[in-house]
């Protein structure tokens, strides 16, 4: 059983129903603004037939679709099915086609400094020949395809080249360790892998390929053939029976590709992501319905004018936000945008605002706890630089507190731009709640309302909607087109997951109250699922990987506040007295369990902090009670035990943590 319990876990939170500072649209964003305020009455009107308008102003389909929505198997939902169409298409040629083969779709920026200008011309004929590349390494429509790359503009390419020929992809995050790649490449049964030597990361070169060396000799039997791309030039270990080069295969294949027609419901990604338990769930979107949403919120959010606007989302395309709004949204709408391989702080910390200055970015996408981290490196570096073509800032992955949004406000944005606060998830595929500029009066730490077509409300247990003023589970109440189809392999998982907890309704895990005025204002996950600098982790899954050592006996995780990256991993372990964890320092304890997590999992995975304890405190039916370590680890009087088997544990662990050594 899940503890449920809705709580303020965040930063910063605490505040935000005092928080009253309004920050209405100016006369001159609303005059040009692409959204307008009737799309709320049309979407409302009628919400199907809202979004097959959509689908059909933003897309171009092969064959034009009848159905809108069949819900009749909810929550399996399937739309537009009878159309066909196909994604690298509508991302890619159709610009060309237009007369817009000459725009600029991606100023890449490496960490180093190398730039590459790829416009649409370029993307249809890479995309091509990688599908050409990728079909002669056997790859059909179907086979699910695994990508481990750097964010370089291959890896844009190779998730493109398979959409162009229907197969699915699975990016895996650069960062995941040898062990998680096996698994989502085991679990997708993935035929094909695309990978780089290396990439550039706090300035030097941070190799790739042995990580999926090391996945292949795990055994991974689906794979016939990984495809590297020569990023950094390190030297790497060579198959000839599975390895081929990028510059071999896809440099010399044909730019010429006819992109496959697809039915809307073909699968067009799979993306892991953590859940409750310790498996990570493969989260699968299909096609029209997803790319609807995606162009239809990209554009109205985000206010894009496609000839104008120079947008840049920081995400990496091992996450949603990559895929949806560094790949699909973006391109589909044929925007000009940035990619920056590096982080924000190489070679000095005025780097993603030495970039703004220097492609003049008009759109900026960004996560609270880069705020956060900028806000501490101070407001003199981001002064040094010229931003004064921002005119609208985003945030997403986790609730930005309200001081965070008015200094992005303030200091990137010049007190000027909007400000849009987008909540979504993995599962949802594309924004849901957010306000829309020219339109949203904006309240700092609120992403307010769903957008037009989209249905959410907060209720209480009993899957009642609280008041105004009231505060609950957030939930979805009607399907929407980007929503996931489904886990890969599992249907039961996904209806037990999102759809039992209240019946008919879209359970999304998070807690949000409703202000007043009726605005959402979202709380923090209420279940085991952990949000670090926006990064989902699930508790099961860290201890999992902790019990996996040797000297481990039992391990509980929770997510502590943190300053900056908005929740840290704190572990709670017991060590076996047998095995040689007991006669370590407790320094020693640390880091080499830390590094084991890193190792298991991968790096954004290592927990802040290692308490070694003698017990973990359970209920009598033998749950661990998370909410009262995380009240250690947040420092917190520890709040209502009456519910443990053993009411003296916390005593124990209380005096453990402040007993010297
Ligand atoms: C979880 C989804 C959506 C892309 C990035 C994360 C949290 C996300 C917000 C926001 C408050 C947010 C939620 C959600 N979250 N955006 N604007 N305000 N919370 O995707 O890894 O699937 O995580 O991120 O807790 O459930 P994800």
């Amino acid at each position: 059983m899940t503890d449920t319990t809705p709580e303020t876990h965040e930063p910063g939170l605490e505040n935000l129903l005092t928080e009253d500072r309004r920050f209405p649209p100016s006369p001159e964003f609303t005059a040009q603004a692409n959204a307008q305020h009737g799309l709320y009455a049309w979407a409302n009107a009628d919400r199907p037939s809202f979004w097959a308008e959509q689908a059909r102003e933003l897309l171009s389909w092969e064959k034009p679709f009848e159905e809108v929505l069949d819900w009749s198997r909810a929550p399996f939902a399937r739309w537009f099915a009878d159309g066909t169409i196909n994604a690298a298409y509508n991302a890619v040629d159709r610009h060309v086609e237009a007369g817009n083969g000459d725009r600029v779709a991606l100023h890449f920026e490496g960490e180093g400094g190398d730039t590459r200008t790829v416009t649409y011309a370029d993307l249809q004929r890479e995309v091509s020949k990688a599908a050409n590349a990728f079909t002669a390494l056997g790859v059909g429509t179907g086979d699910r395809v695994a990508i481990y790359l750097p964010l370089i503009p291959e890896a844009v390419i190779a998730m493109l080249a398979c959409a162009r020929i229907g197969a699915p992809h699975s990016v895996v995050f650069g960062g995941f360790s040898a062990e998680a790649l096996s698994s989502r490449i085991n679990d997708a049964e993935a035929k094909l892998v695309v990978t780089a030597d290396g990439g550039y990361r706090r300035g030097s070169a941070s190799a790739l390929k042995p990580a999926v060396d090391e996945a292949l000799t795990k055994g991974t039997p689906s794979v016939q053939h990984v495809l590297v791309v020569k990023r950094t030039g390190q030297d790497v270990a060579w198959n000839d029976e599975v390895d081929v080069w990028w510059s071999d295969v896809v440099d010399t294949a044909s730019d010429q590709h006819t992109p496959v027609a697809l039915e809307a419901e073909h699968p067009l990604f799979i993306l892991y992501t953590s859940g409750t338990t310790g498996k990570p769930k493969g989260i699968f979107h299909t096609t029209g319905g997803y790319l609807t949403q995606a162009a239809f919120t990209h554009r109205n959010v985000f206010d894009l004018k496609p000839e104008t606007d120079v947008y840049w989302c920081t995400a990496d395309v091992g996450w949603i936000t990559g895929h949806t709004y560094v790949v699909y949204g973006p391109l589909i709408n044929g925007a000009t945008q940035v990619i920056y391989e590096g982080t924000p702080d190489t070679p000095h910390r005025g780097r993603w605002w030495e970039i703004i200055e220097k492609y003049k970015v008009t759109i900026l996408y960004t996560a609270p706890t880069a705020i956060r981290t900028c806000m501490k490196w101070g407001e003199e570096i981001p002064g040094k630089f010229d931003l004064s073509s921002l005119r609208v800032l985003g945030s997403v992955g986790e609730p930005i507190n309200p001081e965070a949004w008015i200094w992005y406000r303030r200091v990137i944005g010049g007190d000027r731009t909007p400000i849009v606060d987008t909540w979504w998830q993995t599962e949802t595929g594309a924004i849901m709640i957010s306000p829309l500029p020219g339109v949203t009066e904006t309240k700092p730490g609120s992403a307010q309302v769903p957008l037009p077509g989209i249905a959410a409300d907060v209720v209480d247990d009993e899957a009642r909607p609280v008041p105004d003023g009231g505060g609950g589970y957030l939930v979805l109440t009607e399907p929407w087109p980007s929503m996931l189809r489904g886990i890969w392999g599992d249907p039961d998982r996904y209806v037990d997951t999102y759809w039992s907890r209240f019946q008919g309704l879209y359970f999304a895990g998070d807690g949000a109250k409703k202000d007043a005025d009726g605005d959402i204002w979202l709380l923090g996950r209420v279940d085991d699922v952990m949000n670090v600098s926006g990064h989902r982790l699930s508790t099961t899954e860290i201890e999992s990987a902790l019990v996996s050592h040797p000297w481990v006996a039992e391990a509980a995780v929770v997510g502590a506040a943190d300053e900056t990256t908005g929740q840290a991993v704190v572990a709670f372990v017991i060590l076996r007295g047998d095995a040689g964890g007991g006669d370590q320092e407790a320094d020693a304890v640390q880091t080499e369990l830390r590094n084991h997590v890193a190792k298991e999992i991968g790096p954004i995975a290592k927990p802040r902090q290692i308490l070694v304890v003698a017990e973990l405190p359970k209920t009598r039916s033998g749950k661990i009670m998370r909410r009262l370590l995380r009240d250690v680890a947040e420092h917190r009087q520890v709040g209502d035990a009456t519910t443990l088997a053993d009411s003296s544990v916390m005593d124990l662990i209380a005096q453990g943590l402040s007993a010297p050594g």
